[in-house]
């Protein structure tokens, strides 16, 4: 069996707080094979972000492991994760996060600086990515000068410079109007389709989980664990238009139905 791309082996998360224990992830099990594109979707507080900042190793797990092509990445809080291993990420925040002082391409360069890339070969990858997502006339412009949308495509395109094998995007489009996230989610299938990498998409969205990705990962809380797995049997290259069909609107019922069990269980 092909070895998946990104494994998680029963992970428990438990953060002690001086005035609590808060149980942020439970028992959480899921394997990724290359190239998929899947949704992590679930309330308010169920894990979410806990998920993705321990595939990261910016935080440790409690129990079980997390594994990349294969290898362990969570080393007990002691060791930082190997650059190489580190290398094959890209993490999209919810916010941009542009340095206000850098022009628009130095932000989108940066993680060639942080993992020492240089180069002609580098420094095209970056033109060429700003010409993709249509920035090429705002390299030299300051982030406060260009607006949401743009600085959104910064973000994901700066996720990509160092050339990551996946994609780490936490909640990226949330802060956005609705016509320039339906406009961005388009453009990131795109993007996915052109250069095969592996997704972690994380969303409130039930519609935009559908939209996107093979595969939802359904979330509940208190503690936040699993609830389900559903796998989307929807054609590609996936299109706007398809939110209106039958099947469509199957998946989205399926997911709600779930969203709304943990809804209730929370009001208990
Ligand atoms: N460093 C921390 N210390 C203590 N508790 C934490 C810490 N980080 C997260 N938590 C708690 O863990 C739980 C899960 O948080 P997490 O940020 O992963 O949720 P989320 O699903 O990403 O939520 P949201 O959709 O609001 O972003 C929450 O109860 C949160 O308060
Ligand atoms: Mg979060």
């Amino acid at each position: 069996m092909q070895t998946p791309k990104i494994k998680f082996d029963h992970v428990t998360k438990v953060f002690e707080t001086r005035s609590q224990t808060i149980v942020a992830v439970k028992d959480y099990s899921m394997e990724i094979q290359a190239g998929e594109f899947i949704s992590i979707l679930g309330p308010s507080g169920c894990g979410k972000s806990t998920l993705i900042r321990m595939l990261d190793g910016i935080i440790d797990t409690t129990e079980g492991d997390i594994f990349i092509d294969g290898v362990k990445v969570n080393l007990g809080g002691k060791k930082k994760m190997p650059p190489e291993v580190l290398r094959k990420m890209g993490f999209i925040f919810q916010q941009p996060n542009m340095l206000p002082w850098y022009t628009v391409r130095e932000n989108v360069a940066l993680p060639l600086r942080v993992f020492g890339l240089k180069g002609k070969e580098w420094e095209d990858r970056v033109d060429e990515l700003m010409k993709m997502v249509g920035l090429e006339e705002y390299a030299n412009a300051r982030p406060s000068e260009i607006s949401g949308g743009m600085l959104q495509r910064a973000g994901v395109i700066r996720a990509m410079v160092h050339d990551p094998e996946i994609l780490l995007m936490d909640e990226p489009f949330g802060a956005l109007d609705e016509l320039t996230r339906e406009q961005m989610n388009m453009e990131l299938l795109d993007i996915w389709q052109k250069t095969n990498k592996t997704i972690i998409f994380i969303t409130h969205n039930i519609e935009e989980a559908v939209l996107l990705s093979s595969r939802v990962y359904v979330m509940g809380t208190n503690p936040g664990h699993l609830v389900e797995t559903v796998t989307l049997d929807l054609p590609r290259p996936r299109e706007l238009s398809m939110i209106t069909q039958s099947k469509f609107i199957e998946y989205r019922q399926k997911l709600e139905s779930y969203i709304g069990e943990i809804d209730l269980s929370k009001i208990k």
